[in-house]
């Protein structure tokens, strides 16, 4: 089978879309590290990138003709699709701006850029309910419980059909929940809550007892896997696919723990009602099987240690922004 991709395509123009969120503003500083060049970086994102960036981006929306065509001029042969409606709970009627975004915005992205490599970012939210034995890749496995994760796995069979048909190579990621600097989720709830309510006077309000199980990983090793990317051959004409986790499970109330312990250094009480039931949508536990990963792309798995180190900065970085206005209501 012929092979796409040598080390050099490291140098070769990379479009990143969703550059203003979490993974794709880490995963754009690296590339920019890596490829000495910020013109070869090149970002899309409804949103505009931080200020300082360091990289070309375009504001635009994925589900407009327009917007994606004017991406075609960078001519980028290398485009990770990192955009899309990021939220697992959502509201019935957000219900189309999910399947625009997360399904067909990206097969407008495979039609109109037709790239040599697509690195779609899927996720681990595709299994649905697995319990606390890790999961394979294998499509069998794919059960997701809510819309965020079948749009996912939507959007998988469109980069398969994709490359099958067009003969390029698309490369499938199904994250655990990834943790740090800008990330979403339970660590900034906890800590706008506690920084709203510093000596613990109000409960901040989490689900499913705290027994909610999630492969947690540092974005660092994240934007390491990312990078290995474009340094690997790959068989064209196919979707490759991989967990990226830390293959072990860690519930919600053991996190939760981490963030008090950290607070509570700086002066914070946290404290937490934890009888909020679990939406539907919400997957009540789920650990991913990594071992195909890290031999492939040759980089152990976060050891629980890192996770845990990762839990205690990332609440640290929340810790240091800015006074929240008012917490959140539910994480
Ligand atoms: N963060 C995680 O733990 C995690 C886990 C599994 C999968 N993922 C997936 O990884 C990708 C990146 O996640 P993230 O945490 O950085 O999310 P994020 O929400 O921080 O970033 C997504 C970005 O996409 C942009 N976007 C969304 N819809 C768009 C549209 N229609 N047109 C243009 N831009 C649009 C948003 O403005 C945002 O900046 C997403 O596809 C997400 O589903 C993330």
């Amino acid at each position: 089978m012929p092979l796409v991709n040598s080390r050099s395509t490291v140098r070769e123009p990379v479009i990143v879309t969703g550059s203003s969120g979490f993974i794709g503003s880490h995963l754009c500083d690296s590339l920019i590290g890596a490829q000495h060049a910020a013109g070869r970086v090149h970002g899309f994102d409804r949103e505009p990138a931080r200020a300082n960036a360091g990289f070309a981006a375009s504001v635009g929306e994925l589900c407009r003709d327009e917007d994606v065509d004017r991406l075609k001029a960078v001519g980028g042969k290398q485009v990770v699709h990192l955009a899309a409606e990021s939220r697992v709970v959502f509201p019935f009627a957000e219900i189309s701006q999910f399947i625009d975004s997360n399904v067909s915005g990206t097969l407008k992205v495979l039609e109109k850029l037709q790239p040599e490599l697509f690195v779609f970012s899927s996720s681990s939210a595709v299994y649905g309910s697995k319990g606390s034995a890790s999961v394979s890749t294998a499509w069998s496995n794919v059960n997701p419980v809510g819309i965020y994760g079948m749009s996912k796995a939507m959007a998988e069979l469109v980069c398969a059909e994709w490359a099958r048909t067009t003969g390029n190579t698309a490369v499938a990621f199904r994250f655990g929940n990834v943790i740090g600097a800008r990330c979403h989720g339970l660590i900034p709830y906890l800590v706008s809550h506690a920084r709203c309510h510093p000596g613990g006077e109000t409960s901040a309000q989490c689900r499913g007892g705290g027994k909610i199980v999630r492969d947690y990983l540092p974005i660092g090793y994240l934007v390491a896997i990312l990078m290995r990317v474009f340094e690997l051959p790959w068989e064209k004409g196919r979707m490759h696919v991989f967990n990226v986790g830390a293959g072990q499970g860690m519930t919600n109330r053991a996190v939760a723990d981490v963030v008090a312990r950290v607070l509570k250094q700086h002066g914070l009480d946290l404290k937490i009602d934890w009888s909020n039931p679990s939406p539907e949508a919400e997957a009540s536990a789920v650990v991913l099987d990594t071992s195909e990963t890290e031999r492939r792309f040759a980089l152990g798995a976060p050891q629980r240690e890192e996770v845990v180190a990762a839990i205690e900065e990332t609440t640290r970085h929340f810790i240091d922004l800015p006074q929240p206005r008012s917490a959140p209501t539910v994480s």
